[in-house]
């Protein structure tokens, strides 16, 4: 069935596509210790799989992408996965800017970055200014991001804006400050390494999105597996509080 192809040619309905995919990209470690191999060596495989989902993004027509590489509590692992982790971070940056640029890609690096070493800021805000007038993909990197901490910094620019207000806030005067607000919220969640749970990713923006959980570690989430997950969203009524009849009716009706 051409749904559940890895083939180029054999691409679902572009109408169904959804416009936004999020991803907490888990289980390096487990891929790597499966193989008898350093963590690390789950990483490395990890960036080729990005690669790979850049890729699948573009050909199915998928507009935004926004990949989880680097919790806020993911400070607490070794100092020595967390400073190879930065390493990655770094080569990639300096391996892949041209080619995404080449490509139509815009990135974006979201998360609280003053903590990151100076360099790599620097190489953050290079690669983001390259790429900013491309609009074939946004490909978004969520690195020592949380959640929570969206919120919060949202909310300390939202009152720092407007210091006069004292009450009557609503939803729509924090959107514009959250870090995703240039991106319609996610269609389609995944998960790869098989824990069912959000660690302090998008929290606001998830309210609504379709969540999709997989064993498949993320080193062997290949585009077959993306687009197992594509056709699963795809069988989904996304009612949004409404009833199943009510979205078969006539708008307006
Ligand atoms: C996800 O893989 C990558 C990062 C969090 C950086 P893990 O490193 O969490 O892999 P597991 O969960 O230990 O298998
Ligand atoms: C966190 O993965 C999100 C990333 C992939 C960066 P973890 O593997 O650290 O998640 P928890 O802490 O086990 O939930
Ligand atoms: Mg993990």
């Amino acid at each position: 069935m051409a749904l559940f192809s890895s083939s180029t040619r054999q691409i679902p309905q572009a109408a169904a596509m959804p416009r936004h995919v999020a991803v907490i990209m888990d289980g390096n470690g487990r891929w790597a210790k499966k193989r008898f191999l350093p963590r690390v060596a789950g990483h490395v495989k990890g960036v080729e799989l990005v690669r790979e989902m850049v890729r699948s993004c573009l050909e199915r027509g998928i507009r935004y992408l926004t990949l989880f590489a680097f919790s806020s509590e993911n400070w607490r692992r070794p100092a020595e996965e967390v400073s190879l982790l930065m390493e990655l971070f770094v080569k990639a940056l300096q391996q892949e800017v041209e080619k995404l640029d080449r490509n139509g890609v815009r990135l974006r690096v979201i998360g609280d970055l003053g903590r990151f070493d100076p360099k790599l800021q620097q190489l953050i805000r290079e690669a983001e200014e390259k790429t900013a007038l491309n609009d074939r993909l946004d490909l978004t990197i969520a690195a020592n991001y949380g959640g929570r901490w969206d919120i919060m910094q949202a909310v300390n620019r939202m009152l720092a804006a407007q210091p006069d207000k004292r009450a009557g806030w609503e939803e729509g005067d924090l959107e514009p400050y959250l870090s995703m607000q240039f991106a319609p919220e996610p269609d389609l969640f995944i998960r790869t390494g098989g824990e069912e749970r959000i660690s302090n990713f998008l929290l606001w923006q998830l309210a609504y999105t379709e969540l999709y959980f997989t064993p498949t570690l993320w080193p062997d989430f290949d585009a077959a597996e993306f687009d197992k997950a594509i056709a699963s969203y795809q069988q989904r009524e996304r009612r949004f509080g409404r009833t199943s009849e009510q979205l078969t009716e006539k708008p307006n009706a």
